[in-house]
């Protein structure tokens, strides 16, 4: 029999993260939550029974910390999905924002995903089915590139070719990574009235997280299937 996969997810104390982590979980792999608070993340992982380690995905002795104690406990990661994220900049415009805000919101969305899947290569690299799903959104499409949340829209347009380039530059290894647009889900960010529930936005990821040999790699999904960028 095979041993259980073990998968990391970011920013995992509640919405997207949280839900991705409880269906990984019930799919039979090994989860280590993830958040960048102790006490909820603890709870979060308490909640769902499974593994926590503090992670603050702009931190880079962070995220060594999380490698360090990876590589100690498994040996290896087989995936993660680079979830974090925020949206600070709902109702601003790109003509007078502050570069304290553009610079925060590409650290957390854009930088951190490439600084956690770098860091993490080499142990993704001892898996036999590596797996890297960066949840990404439509408002970053190129395709449909428009004004609202600026800050946020350029962060996912870049995380998305990040997405395209580590894909590029690991043809040839069984590593795959992906992007995926959740839709539009309730939850603190997405609040209230959006018409997804947790369970169909992070359906997907999901999906992506546990991607067969023969599956996809440097695409942008939405509900399984492939969208613009
Ligand atoms: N909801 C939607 O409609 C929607 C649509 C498209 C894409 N997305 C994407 O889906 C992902 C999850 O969003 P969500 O709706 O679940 O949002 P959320 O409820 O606001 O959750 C965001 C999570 O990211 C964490 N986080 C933020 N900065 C962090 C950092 N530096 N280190 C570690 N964790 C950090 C937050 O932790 P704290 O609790 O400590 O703040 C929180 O757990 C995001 O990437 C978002 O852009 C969401």
């Amino acid at each position: 029999m095979n041993e259980p996969s073990v998968a990391v997810v970011t920013g995992a104390n509640r919405g997207l993260g949280f839900e991705v982590c409880r269906q990984l979980k019930a799919a039979g792999i090994d989860v280590v939550l993830t958040a960048r608070d102790d006490a909820k993340g603890r709870a979060a992982a308490l909640e769902l029974g499974v593994r926590f380690h503090r992670l603050d995905v702009t931190r880079q002795d962070s995220v060594d910390a999380l490698a360090d104690w990876l590589a100690l406990e498994f040996g290896h990661l087989d995936i993660l999905v680079n979830n974090a994220g925020i949206m600070p900049d709902g109702g601003l415009m790109l003509r007078r924002m502050k570069m304290t805000m553009i610079n925060e919101v590409l650290a957390t969305n854009t930088t951190a995903p490439i600084r956690v899947t770098q860091t993490l290569m080499p142990l993704l690299l001892r898996s036999r089915l590596p797996r890297v799903v960066n949840i990404s959104s439509a408002l970053g499409q190129m395709a449909r590139m428009g004004a609202g949340t600026p800050a946020y829209r350029i962060s996912k347009a870049a995380l998305n070719a990040a997405t395209a380039v580590f894909a590029a530059e690991m043809a040839g290894t069984p590593v795959k990574i992906n992007a995926c647009c959740p839709g539009w889900v309730a939850s603190d960010m997405g609040g209230a009235e959006a018409p997804k529930t947790l369970r169909q936005g992070a359906e997907t990821a999901v999906w992506l997280a546990t991607l067969p040999a023969n599956g996809p790699t440097g695409g942008f999904f939405r509900d399984r299937a492939r969208i613009d960028w």
